[in-house]
């Protein structure tokens, strides 16, 4: 697959890296990972896979929220849910272990990448009116994203664009981005290239 089928910047913005980001955005963007509303929400009631730190909601003001853990500090799920319900997008951090469809993927990339990867989910039950996630910013290394089920209008550098479940985004490190609308319920999950 070339790369102009992507929504990237690769070879304007990131010639150094442009080879290895092709290799690991194709592996990403071929693997299947089957995942519902429903199974999430399932996978989410597991008691005690869900310390605190594991999950936090974006509020309105733009910051993050973690008030659903109990003495123990694991999730308290009905307490997370209701802000779910309210359409706040909720962020789930380092996922690649929860399914054998994540693990595989963990494992196709490390051999690429030469160290396991940080993969977080980004879960909103959609919303008109709430924050759809973090203003606009960039990181110091490189991110895919791959979205699951849901659209999403996104802006990436310069370029505005909607995103669906058929294509995944490559921002090279430094490359501004944000979602600037998220209406439907939408599962992305989000891998770092990180160390
Ligand atoms: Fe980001």
């Amino acid at each position: 697959m070339s790369v102009n089928q992507y929504h990237g910047f690769l070879k304007r913005e990131s010639p150094r890296n442009s080879e290895y980001l092709e290799e690991c955005a194709k592996i990403i963007n071929d693997h299947e990972i089957e995942i519902d509303e429903d199974k999430i929400l399932d996978l989410l009631q597991i008691t005690k896979r869900f310390p605190e730190a594991a999950i936090k909601v974006l509020n309105h003001c733009g910051l993050m929220s973690d008030q659903f853990f109990d003495a123990n500090k694991f999730l308290i799920y009905e307490r997370w849910k209701k802000l779910y319900d309210y359409g706040f997008t909720t962020l789930l951090n380092n996922v690649l272990d929860l399914t054998a469809d994540l693990r595989s993927l963990d494992q196709k990339i490390l051999p690429l990448k030469g160290s396991y990867t940080n993969a977080n989910f980004y879960l909103s039950k959609g919303t008109m009116s709430r924050r759809p996630s973090f203003d606009l910013h960039n990181h110091d290394y490189d991110v895919i994203v791959k979205p699951i089920y849901g659209k999403s209008i996104w802006v990436v550098g310069n370029e505005e664009f909607e995103l669906s479940p058929d294509t995944i985004i490559i921002i090279p490190a430094f490359t501004d981005h944000c979602v600037v609308s998220s209406p439907e319920k939408r599962l992305s999950l989000t891998i770092n290239l990180t160390k």
